[in-house]
């Protein structure tokens, strides 16, 4: 079975907008019978997003629990009505395809090869958890060959009826800037939209200048930004009971 990232997202103070010490207090006890819980269900993951940074102390109960902070990421969003972005400049041994009978494992070169370059704790263990997070569409992600070679990613996963995340795209250092993450996008576009979803969101880390330069040019907006903590249940979920 597969054990799906889950978000814990935009925990609401019931009692109004401000968060006194006691109530404070309760989040962090919430929050830990949470974690308690995900761990004996087998969750490896627990990922808690605030957008824009808006309630530092959530974050301060977040990293009291155990959470680590990521990068903060920038939101975009965009219209599938909108026509996909035409690319006539493929190089035309490239061969686009879709992700049927495809095993995650024959994605790593292409993962590895990114992760080589801006290592990051978690490497294609991470890649792995957004393809099993649930929602994953084979139908609308693309991957994209030279010959044999897997040179080109993109995920998309469903999150509501008619919204999708593209949760996960990356070209090989040496193919980039031909147009091979754009002739992705676009037919993962076009598929979306032929499935009738109409809206399409992504982020990207606010540091990341290709990824945001990428985003634009396919016609996404930015529409906010987003802190995010991570906390790993493995650990909490090997460690022996505590008396
Ligand atoms: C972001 C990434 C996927 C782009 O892949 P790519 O195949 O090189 O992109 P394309 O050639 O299709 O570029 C399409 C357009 O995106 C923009 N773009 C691409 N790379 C860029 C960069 N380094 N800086 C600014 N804009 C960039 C340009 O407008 C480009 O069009 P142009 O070359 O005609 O000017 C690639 O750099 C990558 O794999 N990065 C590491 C993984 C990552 O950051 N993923 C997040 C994606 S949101």
């Amino acid at each position: 079975t597969s054990h799906p990232k889950i978000a814990l997202r935009q925990h609401a103070d019931p009692r109004g907008d401000t968060v006194s010490e006691d109530v404070a207090e309760d989040i962090a006890k919430d929050i830990r019978s949470v974690v308690a819980t995900l761990s004996q269900k087998g969750y490896r993951r627990l990922v808690a997003v605030s957008v824009d940074d808006g309630d530092a102390r959530l974050t301060t109960c977040l990293q009291s629990v155990g959470f680590r902070r990521r990068p903060r990421m920038e939101v975009y969003e965009r219209a599938l009505r909108h026509a996909s972005p035409s690319v006539t400049d493929l190089p035309p041994q490239i061969l686009v395809s879709d992700f049927h009978g495809l095993a995650a494992q024959e994605v790593y070169p292409v993962v590895d090869a990114i992760f080589a370059e801006r290592p990051i704790v978690g490497h294609r263990s991470e890649f792995q958890e957004i393809m099993e997070n649930s929602g994953f569409l084979p139908d609308c992600s693309r991957v994209a060959r030279d010959g044999d070679r897997m040179i080109g990613v993109q995920l998309v996963h469903r999150r509501a009826p008619t919204v999708v995340e593209f949760t996960y795209g990356g070209v090989t250092p040496e193919w980039r800037r031909r147009h091979v993450a754009l002739s992705l996008l676009s037919h993962s576009l076009d598929a979306c939209r032929a499935a009738g979803y109409r809206t399409v969101t992504g982020h990207v880390a606010i540091e990341n200048a290709a990824g945001r330069g990428f985003l634009d040019r396919a016609g996404f907006s930015r529409v906010g930004s987003l802190s995010n903590c991570s906390l790993d249940l493995r650990g909490d979920a090997r460690s022996p009971a505590r008396a």
